[in-house]
C-alpha cells in the first residue's frame, strides 16, 4: 500500500489508505531513497521561487541554489498537481527544465461544514442604517490586492446612480491586518486617505481582521463581493462567497477565470473601475439577480469545489499513478 506525500496546508487523512503530509519539494529525494518503490505525488501550491521576490543581485545569488533544488526535486515526483490551470501555466513558465511535464489540476476545496455550522449575526455595528446594497471586499491590506480598484469603482458607481439609490450603497473593505507588518499599516492609511479625498466616508467601512463568524455574516448579507486582485493563483474568497450564495465580481485573470462562471455565478471584468461599476450596477437595477446567481454559485461550489469533489479528483490521480 503506497504512502502518498502531498504538499498541503495541513496533514490530512485521506480515506484509510493514504496519508497526506506537508512538505517542500526538497524533501522528495529523501522519500525516494527511503521508500524506493513508493510513488510520489506532489501538490505544488505555487512555485516557492515566485513567492520570494528577487530584486537585488545578492538575493538572486542566494536564492539560485534553492531555486535549482526546487526545480530539480520537483521533477522527481511521479505526479505533479497544482491548484489551477493558471498555476499550471506559471509552473511551465517557471520550471523551464521541466517543460516536458504537464501538471494536473486539483482544485482546492472549501470546508463547507464550517460555513453550515455558523448562524449569521446582524451587522448593525458595521453598516449604517438604511443601506440596502452591501458590497464586500475581502482581501489582506496589501497593495498587490488592488483594493483601490474597489474604491475607484465606488466613485464611478456614484456617477451612474440616482442619489436615492446611491444613498443605499455601502462598501465594506474587510481584510487580514497585522500591525507589525509595515505594508498593512501603510496601505490602510493610503486607503483611508483615498476615501476622504473622494468624499466616500459615509459609504465605506474598513474592517481590519475579522472572525470567521463575522466573515460568514458579511457574506450572508451582502449583495455581491468585489474581488480585485489580478493574476491570483487560485483565490479561496470567491468560493466562500459563492457557497454563501453571494455573486462575485472579479478580475478576468488568474484563478477566478476557473472558479467563477461568468454571467452565471458572477462577472469577470477588466481590472478597471468602469467595468467593475457596470457590473455592480446590474445588481442594483435588477435585485433578483443576486438570488439567481447566488443559487448557481452554491451549486457550483458543491459540484466542483467541495471536499467530496477534491477527494474524488485526488482518487482519480492516485489510481492513475498506481496502474
Ligand atoms: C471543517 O470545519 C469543521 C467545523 O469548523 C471542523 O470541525 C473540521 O475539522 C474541518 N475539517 C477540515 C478537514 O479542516
Ligand atoms: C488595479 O486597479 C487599477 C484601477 O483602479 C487598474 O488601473 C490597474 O491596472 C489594476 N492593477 C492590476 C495589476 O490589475
Amino acid at each position: 500500500m503506497p504512502l502518498l506525500k502531498l504538499v498541503h496546508g495541513s496533514p490530512l487523512v485521506f480515506g484509510e489508505k493514504f496519508k497526506l503530509f506537508t512538505l517542500v519539494s526538497a524533501c522528495i529525494p529523501v522519500f525516494r531513497l527511503a521508500r524506493r518503490r513508493k510513488k510520489i505525488l506532489f501538490y505544488c501550491h505555487f512555485p516557492d521561487l515566485l513567492l520570494t521576490k528577487r530584486d537585488s543581485f545578492l538575493k538572486r545569488l542566494y536564492r539560485a541554489p534553492i531555486d535549482w533544488i526546487e526545480e530539480y526535486t520537483t521533477g522527481m515526483a511521479d505526479c505533479i498537481l497544482v491548484n489551477s490551470q493558471f498555476t499550471a501555466a506559471v509552473f511551465k513558465e517557471t520550471f523551464k527544465s521541466l517543460s516536458h511535464i504537464d501538471p494536473d489540476v486539483l482544485y482546492p476545496s472549501l470546508n463547507v461544514t464550517s460555513f453550515d455550522s455558523v448562524v449569521p449575526e446582524k451587522l448593525d455595528d458595521l453598516v449604517p442604517k438604511g443601506k440596502k446594497f452591501l458590497l464586500l471586499s475581502i482581501n489582506r491590506y496589501e497593495r498587490k490586492k488592488n483594493l483601490t480598484l474597489a474604491l475607484e469603482a465606488l466613485v464611478q458607481l456614484r456617477g451612474r446612480l440616482t442619489s436615492q439609490d446611491w444613498e443605499r450603497v455601502h462598501l465594506i473593505v474587510a481584510g487580514g491586518y497585522d500591525e507589525r507588518v509595515l505594508e498593512n499599516v501603510e496601505h490602510y492609511q493610503e486607503l483611508k486617505k483615498m476615501v476622504q479625498q473622494s468624499d466616500l466616508g459615509q459609504y465605506v467601512t474598513f474592517l481590519r481582521s475579522f472572525s470567521d463568524k463575522q466573515k460568514i455574516s458579511l457574506l450572508h448579507s451582502c449583495t455581491c463581493v468585489l474581488y480585485t486582485p489580478s493574476n491570483e493563483h487560485f483565490g479561496i474568497v470567491p468560493l466562500e462567497a459563492m457557497y454563501m450564495q453571494c455573486p462575485v465580481i472579479a478580475v478576468n485573470s488568474g484563478g477566478p477565470l476557473e472558479s467563477i462562471d461568468h454571467s452565471v455565478t458572477g462577472f469577470l471584468c477588466e481590472p478597471d473601475p468602469v467595468h467593475f461599476s457596470e457590473a455592480i450596477e446590474k445588481f442594483i437595477r435588477e435585485p433578483s439577480l443576486k438570488a439567481t446567481m447566488g443559487l448557481a454559485g452554491r451549486a457550483r461550489v458543491k459540484e466542483k469545489f467541495s471536499p467530496e469533489a477534491f477527494t474524488e479528483q485526488l482518487y482519480r490521480y492516485v489510481t492513475k499513478l498506481l496502474v
